[in-house]
């Protein structure tokens, strides 16, 4: 099922999350339903504040951009009750954009490496390294379930520039493709 995404300006998108219990009902399905409504909205990413829901869950699939590099070919990942333990590495501006802030793209500093633990959707526990892409995508969604977008982490000269935009979400004045719940709309 796809489900609405909810943008910039609703506050849960700036609550820090709790962990979903394990035996959360639908969990599979719930995961499922994330999926969908990332590859309809053509994201390659989705944290679960994003979709109403006070938890720290992540999904993630670069598969859609293996043309660009051939490792992102099945890259298809949940992270459940995620933490990122370590962050360094060189620091690198590239340009990100957001589900829930639409119609804006700024380049983010982020560090290059990550270690971050998780269970996957079997439950099983992982405590691993990401680099590059892979690490940038995954801090960007781990960004969402701390209460972080990637529009606080720009400069202020390009916070100024975007501002009218992200003004004019605060008053729910968005266009976008895919189905959203933005401020003041029920
Ligand atoms: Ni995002």
């Amino acid at each position: 099922m796809i489900l609405p995404i909810y943008l910039y300006g609703q506050p849960i998108l700036r609550k820090v999350c709790r962990d979903i219990p394990l035996d959360y009902p639908g969990l599979d399905q719930l995961i499922s339903d994330m999926f969908e409504t990332m590859y309809h909205a053509d994201g390659v990413g989705l944290a679960a504040p994003q979709i109403g829901l006070e938890y720290r869950l992540i999904v993630v699939d670069l598969d859609p951009l293996k043309k660009d590099d051939p490792t992102f070919a099945g890259f298809k990942k949940v992270f459940i009750n995620a933490y990122i333990t370590e962050k360094d590495g060189e620091e690198a501006s590239v340009e990100e954009g957001c589900l829930s802030v639409p119609d804006v793209h700024e380049k983010v500093p982020r560090n290059n490496r990550i270690r971050i633990r998780y269970l996957d959707e079997n439950l099983v526990a992982h405590d691993e390294i990401y680099e590059g892409y892979k690490a940038r995508v995954i801090q960007h969604e781990y960004d969402h379930i701390e209460g972080v977008l990637f529009v606080d982490l720009i400069s202020g000269i390009r916070k100024q520039l975007i501002k009218s935009k992200l003004n004019n979400m605060l008053k729910g004045v968005v266009k976008c493709k895919y189905k959203v719940k933005a401020v003041g709309k029920r």
